[in-house]
């Protein structure tokens, strides 16, 4: 095959980041924004020898389980990429996502995989999203098509695929709620009608870098957190008297400074305009207190639906006790608590610790011990005899997974239940490749807290061998 090369093809299966896969003659065809069964026209755009990626040309008849999407920007924004797709499709992907995932491992091809806990709420679950400004407008085909002239050197939104400069200036968006799309509009026209210069990533220079709202879901409390590359107090006085009036939703105001070149909202200086500077959510029983860069799993009803998935999974006794490893704010630690003797939470960001101390503090919950560090360096045999020996461990790491050397240390202290929480089932699968020696696998059971993407949380049982 040769990149020009005209194609007409069945799309089989998703593939990772909006593409599909769909075969020619048995060679490899990825397609961007296929759907199982679409027959489509494409173009190779690419020709390697055992795959190439394409470019659609006609969608010449679709699938049964495509469906109208519900936001003006889908398809140009990167924000959600499966809105054409009906969401029961969407769940028996994610399951085959994580099947995939393993059968990779021969050594934990077979593990069954439960269907996937869907939700209710497939719009508007977020609690909290990151807007970018950008001095680097991205204009959509339908913005082109208007034939209006855009003011390209302002824009606040999500970025557009592929063009890490270039941000689409997003007027609506269904992932958070229609209050934080409104706050959104009105920072907007506030910064840039008082002449504000948002961030330019080639040049690295500029004040706007992000707007972070967070929302809380049962409290109603809402955060807005204004990201920028310097601390400017009259600047922030302005939009907090603007805020006050406009949106009185809004119950705390935070500038996170964050002047580095990397694109992360992460403000590394954290100044409280108004209010307490934390919001406030609540999950299960307990209420936790959130900070503007504590890691609080985005969408709070599945969270919740996780958690007591990893709660029933950890088959608790009432003298276990429990470790939960990269723990983040102590939503796990809580979650548990009353059904053990004690847990024991480690977290590398102090933040999230001191979030989690006072979440614990808050709910009177007294069963809970939180140390801040690294797991590589902090969980050892010292740390073992500080804390004692788990019954169980509960480990939630980052999509990178956790590190050969933690593997290996929980191989060798071998607790008896072991659950893995993952959002990333690649890395899972080969942590738990690792793990075959020391545990069985149980089950697993994906959960969805992310609609409309293809990320997936994937809950693993294992039990020591004897
Ligand atoms: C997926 S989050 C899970 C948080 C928590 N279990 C929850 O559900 O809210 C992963 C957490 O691991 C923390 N983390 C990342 N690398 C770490 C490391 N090397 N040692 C300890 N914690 C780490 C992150 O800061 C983050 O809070």
């Amino acid at each position: 095959m040769n990149k020009g090369t005209t194609l007409e093809v069945t799309v089989e299966k998703f593939a990772d980041r909006g593409m599909s896969i769909a075969r020619a003659d048995g060679y490899i065809v990825f397609v961007p924004g296929g759907v199982p069964g679409d027959r489509m026209r494409v173009t190779l755009v690419r020709a390697r020898k055992n795959f190439g990626e394409s470019r659609v040309d006609a969608l010449l008849e679709p699938s049964p389980l495509r469906t109208e999407p519900r936001c003006a920007y889908f398809g140009a924004c990167g924000g959600c990429k499966w809105q054409h797709v009906e969401y029961s499709a969407q769940l028996d992907a994610k399951r085959q996502t994580v099947s995939d995932a393993f059968r990779a491992f021969p050594g934990i091809a077979d593990i069954p995989v439960h269907p996937t806990l869907g939700t209710e709420e497939t719009y508007f679950y977020r609690n909290k999203m990151e807007f970018s400004f950008s001095a680097d407008r991205w204009l959509t085909q339908a913005e082109i098509a208007s034939g209006e002239r855009f003011d390209l050197s302002f824009a606040l939104g999500l970025h557009a695929p592929g063009h890490f400069n270039k941000v689409i200036d997003l007027a609506e968006c269904h992932l958070q709620s229609e209050l934080s799309a409104r706050i959104v509009n009105g920072v907007r026209d506030f910064a840039r009608g008082s002449s504000w210069p948002a961030w330019n990533l080639k040049t690295h220079s500029g004040y706007l870098r992000h707007l972070v709202i967070r929302q809380a879901r049962h409290t109603g409390e809402l955060m807005v957190n204004l990201v920028t590359s310097y601390l400017d107090e009259e600047r922030m006085a302005a939009l907090a008297a603007f805020l006050r009036e406009r949106f009185p939703e809004v119950t705390t105001l935070i500038n996170g400074v964050h002047s580095g070149m990397s694109q992360t909202a992460f403000g590394e200086s954290l100044h409280t305009i108004f209010g307490p500077g934390v919001i406030r959510d609540r999950i299960g029983r307990h209420l936790f207190e959130i900070g503007p860069n504590a890691f609080f799993q985005t969408n709070t009803t599945q969270a919740e639906r996780l958690y007591s998935v990893a709660r029933e999974f950890a088959r608790f006794r009432p003298t276990d006790l429990v470790y939960d490893l990269y723990c983040g704010a102590g939503t796990i630690s809580l979650y548990v608590a009353d059904a053990v003797r004690h847990v024991v939470g480690v977290e590398l960001i102090e933040q999230a610790v001191e979030n989690a101390r006072a979440n614990a503090a808050a709910n009177g919950v007294e069963n809970v011990t939180f140390e801040t560090g690294d797991m590589l360096r902090l969980f050892n045999r010292s740390f073992v005899e500080r804390h004692g020996r788990p019954d169980v461990l509960i480990v939630d790491p980052p999509r990178a997974g956790m590190h050969p050397k933690v593997v290996a240390q929980i191989a060798a202290l071998r607790p008896e239940r072991l659950v893995y929480v993952s959002c990333n089932p690649l890395t899972q699968a080969r942590d738990l490749e690792a793990l075959v020696e020391a545990y069985t696998i149980d089950e697993m059971q994906p959960v969805d807290l992310f609609p409309h993407t293809f990320h997936i949380e994937n809950v693993a049982r294992l039990t020591a061998r004897a």
